[in-house]
């Protein structure tokens, strides 16, 4: 469809090119007409060439709307986004209209009551056709569009409703045949285009600093998202920009040098890397030695003295070990890569030395700085007394990912407290050249984490939450849960743990993703481990019982993927349409993220499913039992079909998600 429209383009703006050029000719002929030109003959034999063109390009033109309207038939089985396939349908439509409209872009939005999608895009073509002369109203344009749009095979029907909205109708039986695709060819992405190099950087704590619920937004978040951008199919690098440089360190090795003088022949065996960090900075404020010896260590470890660099790694070694745990709880692995400030040391120098080799810095107040347009606080790149700064590594950090990297996406998961400092850096990297506008580069900004009656959040105890504690916290709750409803005395103790872990870590992430990010949102493990609102629990619920349902039926996804080939999916309840119908919207929310990444819609789009699944099995029976023997009359497999392809479009959700599933609970 994609091609096709362009060639159309294509075509219908040779046919106008033309057409313009023979007026000239016809103009040109009308002058020389009466006089005896030379050149009469030759203008002639070209306006018959022109002629000729035009008419084989217009048949051409004709024969591509055709191919337009057959190629929507066409590839409706094959389609993943509904809502892409609607928005071409339609730009052809307005094409077709109003062929003075250069670039249409139809806005398709979910419908309302019964109507599954609707065209808003009357309105402010209304603006755009005055612009060109062409005086209509948004209901007269909507009447337009319809009479133009190209039959398609998706459409059942198309409606103009209000002041000029188009509502449109899907045939059941495309919602039939794409339902039968999940179950025959898996989930499908959406198709986004072009495929980049992405480097997503999130987690990112400090080391010999605690990693806070900052940090594990990010993490939720930045994870979430980079699995998004994957299954889009962009090949994706994480990134974890940890804070593993900076003045801190004198003072941690201070006092390492005096608590473990051996550390450069063994390993210190610091405990509590916190408490460690803070004696350290208790002896920095009070004893004026150890402070100059602080600085000292600073400036030794910027040089690259050995024993000190020996002190920074061992330190760092605690903290990565410490990070590991949580992320392993998390089911972060590997492919989330450490590459802290420290990586950047080198890079920074050439950095200051590019930049003044094109006179983009200045000096103010002793500090070598970069100024702005937009922002009217400068980057700074040098301090006065020396030493480069978070700016500096993070021009750094994005020169690299674009040029050696070679992405031309960077997406940087970092509460939205730094968003300036990251409009700072952009419009920086910018004037430097080191970006441009093909790259898609974005801050992805998330709102804080609060406690009960939005104050900060606090433990049990009244201190600041620790990550392990927190989790620790997540799963005591949920083993508490699951005994409450009995699943200790039914589950075998492998499932009851899988289960537990499931629901904890599940529930975390889940209450994270489903706020949008933008917005600070309470933590409470009453909410978000209630079983029956929107939460993880809620929806691993609702997967399990799939799940029952379906080996009540003694079959599973195999022999379903084998049964889809040959059964009919037969979609005649209301119930049963609505929730084929939603099943299908999953490419359409994902494609939804990739351009914007709020990942709530996910999450609201799951709970819908899962609710809609609820009232599909509530009224139409999928496994018929005989109610005092239990024993399986008859199994309705068309339905078991839709039960199967709901699950399976849950599971790659939840999966997305970073949450996992499990069979039973
Ligand atoms: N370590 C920083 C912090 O805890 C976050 C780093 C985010 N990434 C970056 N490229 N600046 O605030």
């Amino acid at each position: 469809m994609a091609s096709s429209g362009e060639n159309l383009k294509d075509l219908e703006a040779k046919a106008s090119a033309m057409e313009q050029q023979v007026r000239n000719l016809q103009s040109q002929l009308r002058d020389v007409a009466s006089a005896d030109s030379p050149h009469l003959v030759t203008l002639k034999a070209e306006n018959e060439k022109l002629e000729y063109q035009i008419l084989h390009l217009e048949k051409s033109i004709a024969a591509e709307k055709k191919r337009g309207c057959a190629g929507a038939v066409r590839s409706a089985s094959h389609m993943t986004d509904i809502v892409s396939h609607l928005r071409q349908l339609f730009n052809s439509a307005i094409t077709a209209a109003y062929p003075q409209i250069q670039k249409p872009s139809a806005l398709i939005a979910l419908g309302k009551k019964g109507v599954d999608y609707q065209v808003n895009s009357a309105m402010s073509l209304t603006k755009e056709l005055k612009a060109t002369g062409v005086n209509a109203n948004p209901r007269q344009i909507a009447e337009a569009i319809v009479k133009n749009c190209p039959s398609s095979d998706l459409v059942d029907k198309l409606e103009v409703a209000g002041p000029g909205f188009i509502n449109i109708h899907i045939k059941v039986s495309v919602v039939s045949g794409l339902l039968s695709d999940v179950l025959t060819h898996g989930v499908r992405a959406p198709d986004v285009g072009e495929k980049r190099r992405v480097v997503i950087d999130y987690s990112s704590p400090n080391i010999a600093k605690q990693m806070h619920v900052g940090h594990l937004r990010s993490t939720v978040i930045g994870d979430c998202l980079a699995r998004i951008i994957e299954y889009c199919g962009h090949d994706v690098l994480r990134l974890n920009h940890i804070g593993d440089w900076g003045t801190q360190f004198g003072m941690l090795i201070a006092h390492l040098e005096d608590k473990f003088p051996n550390f450069e022949s063994e390993s210190p065996p610091i405990g509590d890397l916190q408490s460690f960090y803070k004696e350290s900075k208790v002896r920095f404020d009070g004893e004026e030695d150890f402070k100059k010896r602080a600085y000292k260590n600073v400036v030794l470890l910027q040089g690259g003295d050995k024993k000190i660099r020996t002190g920074w790694s061992h330190i760092c070694e605690i903290s990565r070990h410490e990070f590991a745990q949580i992320y392993s709880r998390l089911g972060i692995g590997k492919e989330l890569v450490e590459r802290g400030e420290s990586f950047y040391q080198p890079l920074m120098n050439d950095v200051i030395h590019d930049l003044k080799s094109r006179d983009l810095i200045s000096e103010e107040d002793g500090c070598k700085v970069l100024h702005l347009k937009k922002q009217k606080v400068p980057l700074i790149l040098e301090k006065s007394v020396g030493g480069y700064t978070y700016d500096t590594s993070d021009v750094a950090a994005l020169r690299h990912r674009l040029q050696e990297e070679k992405a031309s996406w960077l997406v940087y998961v970092v509460d939205a407290g730094q968003g300036l400092h990251f409009q700072q850096i952009f419009e920086g990297a910018k004037i430097a050249g080191y970006s441009n506008d093909s790259c898609r580069i974005e801050h992805v900004g998330f709102g804080l984490v609060l406690g009960e009656g939005k104050k900060k959040l606090k433990s049990r105890s009244g201190d600041t939450v620790k990550l392990k504690e927190l989790l620790d916290e997540g799963v005591e709750r949920s083993a508490e849960k699951l005994k409450e409803r009995g699943r200790d005395e039914v589950l075998s103790p492998e499932e009851l743990a899988a289960a537990r872990d499931a629901v904890a870590y599940g529930c975390i992430k889940y209450a994270d993703l489903c706020h949008q990010r933008t917005h600070d949102y309470v933590f409470s493990f009453d909410k978000m481990l209630d079983d029956k609102g929107n939460t993880a629990v809620y929806l691993l619920y609702a997967y399990t019982r799939i799940q029952s349902i379906i080996r009540l039926a003694k079959s599973d996804s195999g022999a379903l993927t084998a049964r889809a080939a040959t059964t009919e999916l037969v979609l005649g309840e209301a119930a049963e349409v609505k929730l084929a119908k939603h099943v299908l919207r999953f490419a359409e929310v994902i494609q939804r993220i990739h351009e914007d990444l709020l990942p709530h819609v996910l999450c609201e789009y799951l709970y819908d499913l899962s609710t809609h699944f609820t009232e599909f099995y509530d009224s139409c029976y999928c496994v018929e039992k005989n109610r005092e023997t239990g024993e399986v009359l008859k199994i309705n497999w068309s339905r078991i079909l839709i039960c199967e392809a709901t699950a399976r479009v849950m599971a790659k959700g939840l999966s997305l998600l970073g949450i996992t599933t499990v069979d039973r609970m």
